[in-house]
Protein backbone atom coordinates (compact mmCIF):
# COMPACT_ATOMS: atom_id res chain seq x y z
CA UNK A 1 0.00 0.00 0.00
CA UNK A 2 3.00 2.74 1.11
CA UNK A 3 5.00 1.24 -2.15
CA UNK A 4 1.69 2.24 -4.37
CA UNK A 5 0.87 5.78 -2.30
CA UNK A 6 4.57 6.79 -3.02
CA UNK A 7 4.65 5.57 -6.78
CA UNK A 8 1.57 7.48 -7.53
CA UNK A 9 2.90 10.25 -5.26
CA UNK A 10 6.43 10.28 -8.02
CA UNK A 11 4.39 9.99 -11.38
CA UNK A 12 2.57 13.16 -10.07
CA UNK A 13 5.74 14.81 -8.77
CA UNK A 14 7.33 14.09 -12.21
CA UNK A 15 4.19 15.84 -14.13
CA UNK A 16 4.31 18.80 -12.40
CA UNK A 17 8.03 19.21 -12.60
CA UNK A 18 8.46 18.46 -15.67
CA UNK A 19 9.81 21.00 -18.15
CA UNK A 20 7.83 20.89 -21.28
CA UNK A 21 9.10 22.50 -24.74
CA UNK A 22 6.36 25.17 -26.17
CA UNK A 23 6.57 25.30 -29.83
CA UNK A 24 3.89 27.94 -31.62
CA UNK A 25 3.64 27.39 -34.81
CA UNK A 26 3.24 29.99 -37.34
CA UNK A 27 0.73 28.67 -39.83
CA UNK A 28 -1.53 30.71 -37.50
CA UNK A 29 0.12 34.03 -37.85
CA UNK A 30 -0.41 36.32 -40.87
CA UNK A 31 2.02 35.52 -43.39
CA UNK A 32 1.94 39.11 -44.79
CA UNK A 33 3.71 40.40 -41.32
CA UNK A 34 5.84 37.37 -40.33
CA UNK A 35 8.28 39.70 -38.66
CA UNK A 36 5.51 40.32 -35.86
CA UNK A 37 5.38 36.64 -35.61
CA UNK A 38 8.63 35.98 -34.54
CA UNK A 39 8.74 39.21 -32.04
CA UNK A 40 5.58 37.84 -30.48
CA UNK A 41 7.10 34.21 -30.37
CA UNK A 42 10.35 36.07 -28.66
CA UNK A 43 8.32 38.28 -26.31
CA UNK A 44 6.13 35.45 -25.11
CA UNK A 45 9.72 33.27 -24.19
CA UNK A 46 8.59 30.11 -26.42
CA UNK A 47 11.01 27.84 -26.82
CA UNK A 48 11.34 26.59 -30.56
CA UNK A 49 9.42 27.84 -33.68
CA UNK A 50 7.27 25.36 -35.78
CA UNK A 51 7.22 25.96 -39.46
CA UNK A 52 4.86 24.13 -41.13
CA UNK A 53 5.42 22.95 -44.62
CA UNK A 54 2.79 22.21 -47.62
CA UNK A 55 3.11 21.21 -50.95
CA UNK A 56 -0.48 20.70 -51.84
CA UNK A 57 0.19 16.83 -52.30
CA UNK A 58 0.96 15.00 -49.36
CA UNK A 59 -1.78 17.28 -47.55
CA UNK A 60 -4.64 19.53 -49.41
CA UNK A 61 -2.79 23.31 -48.16
CA UNK A 62 -0.14 24.88 -49.28
CA UNK A 63 1.86 27.25 -47.34
CA UNK A 64 5.95 28.05 -48.21
CA UNK A 65 9.29 26.45 -48.94
CA UNK A 66 13.42 26.68 -47.71
CA UNK A 67 13.19 30.56 -48.70
CA UNK A 68 10.90 31.59 -45.86
CA UNK A 69 12.86 29.32 -43.13
CA UNK A 70 15.55 30.66 -44.36
CA UNK A 71 14.04 34.65 -43.80
CA UNK A 72 12.94 33.29 -40.33
CA UNK A 73 16.58 32.21 -39.79
CA UNK A 74 17.77 35.67 -40.24
CA UNK A 75 15.91 37.13 -37.84
CA UNK A 76 15.88 34.35 -34.42
CA UNK A 77 18.25 32.40 -32.86
CA UNK A 78 15.21 30.16 -31.29
CA UNK A 79 15.19 26.56 -32.60
CA UNK A 80 13.74 26.34 -35.64
CA UNK A 81 11.38 22.80 -35.79
CA UNK A 82 10.72 22.41 -39.43
CA UNK A 83 7.45 20.03 -39.97
CA UNK A 84 7.69 18.83 -43.94
CA UNK A 85 4.31 17.72 -45.17
CA UNK A 86 5.52 16.98 -48.47
CA UNK A 87 5.57 14.44 -50.85
CA UNK A 88 9.42 13.13 -51.58
CA UNK A 89 10.88 14.77 -48.65
CA UNK A 90 14.50 13.11 -49.76
CA UNK A 91 14.48 16.19 -52.37
CA UNK A 92 14.63 18.61 -50.26
CA UNK A 93 16.41 17.70 -46.88
CA UNK A 94 20.16 19.74 -47.76
CA UNK A 95 18.23 22.80 -48.70
CA UNK A 96 16.04 22.82 -45.58
CA UNK A 97 18.31 21.96 -43.34
CA UNK A 98 20.87 24.91 -45.45
CA UNK A 99 18.56 27.40 -44.74
CA UNK A 100 18.56 26.90 -41.01
CA UNK A 101 16.62 24.05 -40.09
CA UNK A 102 17.60 22.60 -36.36
CA UNK A 103 15.11 19.99 -36.00
CA UNK A 104 13.70 18.17 -40.00
CA UNK A 105 10.75 16.13 -39.58
CA UNK A 106 9.19 14.66 -42.51
CA UNK A 107 6.38 11.63 -42.43
CA UNK A 108 6.90 7.97 -42.30
CA UNK A 109 3.56 8.06 -45.06
CA UNK A 110 5.51 10.25 -47.83
CA UNK A 111 9.03 8.16 -46.65
CA UNK A 112 10.17 4.93 -48.47
CA UNK A 113 13.72 4.93 -47.27
CA UNK A 114 12.79 6.80 -43.88
CA UNK A 115 16.29 5.25 -42.32
CA UNK A 116 18.46 7.31 -45.27
CA UNK A 117 16.72 10.72 -44.95
CA UNK A 118 17.56 10.45 -41.24
CA UNK A 119 21.10 9.68 -42.27
CA UNK A 120 21.33 12.53 -44.77
CA UNK A 121 19.69 14.46 -42.22
CA UNK A 122 22.05 14.29 -39.60
CA UNK A 123 24.85 14.54 -41.99
CA UNK A 124 23.52 17.81 -43.63
CA UNK A 125 24.21 18.72 -39.11
CA UNK A 126 20.30 19.01 -37.72
CA UNK A 127 18.50 16.72 -35.58
CA UNK A 128 15.99 14.49 -37.48
CA UNK A 129 12.24 14.02 -36.93
CA UNK A 130 9.65 11.31 -38.06
CA UNK A 131 5.74 12.10 -38.17
CA UNK A 132 2.54 10.20 -38.27
CA UNK A 133 -1.00 10.97 -39.15
CA UNK A 134 -3.68 9.69 -36.89
CA UNK A 135 -4.74 6.90 -39.15
CA UNK A 136 -1.22 5.48 -38.64
CA UNK A 137 -0.17 2.77 -36.35
CA UNK A 138 2.67 3.70 -33.82
CA UNK A 139 4.02 0.69 -33.93
CA UNK A 140 5.24 1.14 -37.98
CA UNK A 141 7.76 3.52 -36.31
CA UNK A 142 9.42 1.12 -34.30
CA UNK A 143 12.65 0.42 -36.26
CA UNK A 144 13.38 3.82 -36.51
CA UNK A 145 13.46 4.24 -33.06
CA UNK A 146 17.03 3.94 -32.48
CA UNK A 147 17.62 6.10 -34.93
CA UNK A 148 15.28 9.48 -34.24
CA UNK A 149 15.53 12.65 -32.20
CA UNK A 150 12.40 13.90 -32.59
CA UNK A 151 8.83 11.98 -33.00
CA UNK A 152 5.91 14.20 -34.07
CA UNK A 153 2.52 12.64 -33.05
CA UNK A 154 -0.48 14.37 -35.27
CA UNK A 155 -3.48 14.73 -33.59
CA UNK A 156 -5.38 16.58 -36.03
CA UNK A 157 -5.03 15.08 -40.19
CA UNK A 158 -2.44 17.80 -41.26
CA UNK A 159 -3.24 20.14 -43.62
CA UNK A 160 -4.63 23.19 -41.84
CA UNK A 161 -4.47 24.72 -38.17
CA UNK A 162 -7.40 25.06 -35.90
CA UNK A 163 -9.01 21.74 -36.17
CA UNK A 164 -9.76 19.63 -32.83
CA UNK A 165 -7.53 17.26 -31.18
CA UNK A 166 -8.26 13.15 -31.43
CA UNK A 167 -7.55 12.11 -28.01
CA UNK A 168 -7.21 8.46 -29.24
CA UNK A 169 -3.78 9.47 -30.50
CA UNK A 170 -2.23 10.42 -27.62
CA UNK A 171 -1.86 6.44 -26.50
CA UNK A 172 0.79 6.74 -29.52
CA UNK A 173 2.94 9.19 -26.74
CA UNK A 174 2.66 6.73 -24.06
CA UNK A 175 4.03 4.10 -26.06
CA UNK A 176 6.68 6.00 -27.65
CA UNK A 177 7.57 6.84 -23.81
CA UNK A 178 7.63 3.41 -22.69
CA UNK A 179 9.84 2.31 -25.34
CA UNK A 180 11.81 4.86 -24.34
CA UNK A 181 12.59 4.03 -21.19
CA UNK A 182 13.08 0.48 -21.19
CA UNK A 183 15.35 0.44 -24.43
CA UNK A 184 17.24 3.75 -23.39
CA UNK A 185 15.67 5.97 -26.47
CA UNK A 186 16.50 9.27 -26.24
CA UNK A 187 13.90 11.08 -28.99
CA UNK A 188 11.60 13.78 -27.58
CA UNK A 189 7.85 13.42 -28.49
CA UNK A 190 6.07 16.02 -30.17
CA UNK A 191 2.08 16.53 -30.32
CA UNK A 192 1.36 18.73 -33.13
CA UNK A 193 -2.56 19.60 -33.42
CA UNK A 194 -5.54 20.73 -31.05
CA UNK A 195 -3.08 21.35 -28.50
CA UNK A 196 -5.03 24.62 -26.35
CA UNK A 197 -5.90 25.15 -22.73
CA UNK A 198 -9.11 22.73 -23.17
CA UNK A 199 -6.76 19.98 -23.90
CA UNK A 200 -3.22 20.32 -22.68
CA UNK A 201 -4.14 18.68 -19.43
CA UNK A 202 -4.56 15.20 -21.33
CA UNK A 203 -1.04 16.06 -23.87
CA UNK A 204 0.69 16.46 -21.35
CA UNK A 205 -0.44 13.53 -19.10
CA UNK A 206 0.38 11.33 -21.89
CA UNK A 207 3.92 11.82 -21.10
CA UNK A 208 4.49 14.58 -24.48
CA UNK A 209 7.66 16.79 -24.54
CA UNK A 210 7.24 19.12 -26.93
CA UNK A 211 3.76 21.05 -27.01
CA UNK A 212 3.36 22.47 -30.83
CA UNK A 213 0.43 24.92 -30.61
CA UNK A 214 -0.86 27.21 -33.96
CA UNK A 215 -4.09 28.80 -33.05
CA UNK A 216 -4.12 28.83 -29.75
CA UNK A 217 -1.20 30.70 -29.48
CA UNK A 218 -2.35 33.45 -32.20
CA UNK A 219 -5.23 33.80 -30.90
CA UNK A 220 -4.29 34.50 -26.69
CA UNK A 221 -4.31 37.92 -25.98
CA UNK A 222 -1.43 37.68 -23.77
CA UNK A 223 1.39 35.02 -25.43
CA UNK A 224 3.40 35.72 -22.22
CA UNK A 225 0.72 34.30 -20.13
CA UNK A 226 -0.62 31.72 -22.58
CA UNK A 227 3.00 30.01 -22.57
CA UNK A 228 2.90 29.65 -18.88
CA UNK A 229 -0.45 27.86 -18.94
CA UNK A 230 0.37 25.54 -21.41
CA UNK A 231 3.52 24.47 -19.91
CA UNK A 232 1.59 24.30 -16.39
CA UNK A 233 3.80 26.58 -14.75
C1 LIG B 1 -1.31 21.06 -38.95
C2 LIG B 1 0.04 21.57 -38.54
C3 LIG B 1 0.07 22.13 -37.17
C4 LIG B 1 -0.87 23.30 -36.96
C5 LIG B 1 -1.44 23.19 -35.60
O1 LIG B 1 -1.22 20.31 -40.11
O2 LIG B 1 1.04 20.57 -38.61
O3 LIG B 1 1.39 22.49 -36.77
O4 LIG B 1 -0.25 24.55 -37.10
O5 LIG B 1 -2.42 24.15 -35.46
P1 LIG B 1 -3.43 24.13 -34.23
O6 LIG B 1 -2.61 24.28 -32.99
O7 LIG B 1 -4.30 25.30 -34.51
O8 LIG B 1 -4.17 22.83 -34.27
ZN1 LIG C 1 3.06 21.04 -37.65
Amino acid sequence: MIAICVGIWYIIYMIQNKNYLYAPSILSADFSNINAAINRIQAADADWIHLDVMDGHFVPNITFGPKLVKDVRSHTKKPLDVHLMISEPEKYVEEFVNAGADYLTFHLEAAVHAHRIVERIHAAGAKAGLSIVPSTPVTQLDSMLPYIDLILIMTVNPGFGGQALIPECLDKVSYLKQQAKEKGYSYLVAVDGGVNRSTVAQVRNAGTDVLISGSAFFKAEDPADEVRVMRGK
